[in-house]
């Protein structure tokens, strides 16, 4: 579920540098209009995960607030958080209080230099302290979520695998997918799962395949001798579309079946004419019946979706 589009960086791989155009504020669903969708969800439809996304979710006013009020469904089983930290330091504590239990945080680099020439903004040392303060914190499980893209990240490599030892926490790469809204997007600029493998081994030694604990995941997990957990999340190389799970909620209130599908279900309208929770679910029904058998970037019948990652909700 997406809360906002808004986001306080610019990534190239998602948001344009400048004239990035987001949703009205009316249209964004409110915290009582996410809460009676998610409990039927839950409820109704055999829901157990929730993850809050954006834009910068944190960016959202009051998001413990809302979290407050999804950890108080009965029967939700997991409810977790994806960032780019750059606020976590100030909201780490109130999100665990506030009953959150996972954190996913994204850092792509750890110099300050390729920061900005990423994200177009500066802040390296907030997401860092940020992290470092999740970790203080205590969440059920902290991961680090880093965006490789060929030319930019591979030196970036090793030195977050070892910041990522140092605390003890998971690490996955995920390879640049066509979801910017610059449509730079290539296939020559991925650095595939493969090619990352390569440079992780001839630093760390062999990375030892772990079976995933949930089919659906999108990473495939893998282990080092020391037994600091890697990931890999191949989206463009290896596509796990035919074992994914997930529905999406963009924060201005339409259902996506897929990250990458061309047709939303909106739901928006019919929360606010005074739809019955029955008509609320055909939706999801209607959008989870529609989904397509895969993305088609690895067998070029492949078109972007209209709306760029940051409006998609990452
Ligand atoms: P957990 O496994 O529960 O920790 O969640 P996750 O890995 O799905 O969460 P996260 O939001 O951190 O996702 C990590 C990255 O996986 C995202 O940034 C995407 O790049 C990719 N990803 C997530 N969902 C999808 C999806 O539906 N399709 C594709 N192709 N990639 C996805
Ligand atoms: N390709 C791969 N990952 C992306 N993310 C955002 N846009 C893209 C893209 N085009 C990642 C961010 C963050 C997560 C929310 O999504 O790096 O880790
Ligand atoms: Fe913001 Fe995340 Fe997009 Fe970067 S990838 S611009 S942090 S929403």
């Amino acid at each position: 579920m997406s809360v906002t589009d808004r986001c306080n960086l610019r990534c190239f791989y998602c948001m344009p540098e400048v004239g990035a155009e987001f949703a009205p504020r009316e249209t964004l669903l409110t915290f009582e209009e996410i809460v009676r969708i998610a409990a039927l969800l839950v409820s109704r439809c055999g829901i157990g995960d929730i993850r809050l996304t954006g834009g910068e979710p944190l960016v959202r006013k009051d998001l413990p607030k809302l979290v407050a009020m999804l950890s108080a469904i009965g029967d939700l089983k997991d409810l977790s958080l994806t960032t780019n930290g750059m606020l976590l330091e100030q909201f780490a504590g109130p999100l665990r209080r506030a009953g959150l239990k996972r954190l996913n945080i994204s850092i792509d680099t750890l110099d300050e230099a390729n920061f900005q020439k990423v994200s177009r903004r500066s802040g390296i040392d907030q997401v860092v302290r940020g992290i470092d303060a999740a970790i203080a914190t205590g969440f059920e499980t902290i991961k680090l979520n880093t965006t490789a893209v060929k030319g930019v990240t591979e030196t970036e490599i090793v030195s977050l695998v070892k910041f990522a030892i140092e605390r003890n926490v998971q690490i996955r790469f995920i390879e640049f997918m066509p979801l910017d809204t610059d449509r730079s997007w290539r296939t020559e600029n991925v650095l595939s799962g493969n090619m990352i493998r390569d440079i992780i081994e001839r630093e760390f030694g062999p990375m030892n395949p772990v079976p995933p604990p949930v089919a659906s995941q999108p990473a495939t997990d893998f282990q080092l001798a020391g037994g600091q957990p890697i990931g890999l999340i191949q989206s463009v190389t290896e596509p796990f579309c035919d074992a994914c799970d997930r529905i999406r909620l963009t924060a201005d209130g339409a259902i996506r079946n897929c990250l990458f599908s061309q047709h939303e279900f909106p739901i928006r309208d019919l929360v606010r004419s005074g739809a019955s929770d029955d008509e609320l679910i055909d939706q999801f029904k209607a959008a989870v019946s529609a989904k397509a058998a895969g993305h088609g970037i690895d067998d070029g019948s492949f078109s972007p979706p209209q709306r760029p990652m940051y409006s998609i909700g990452g």
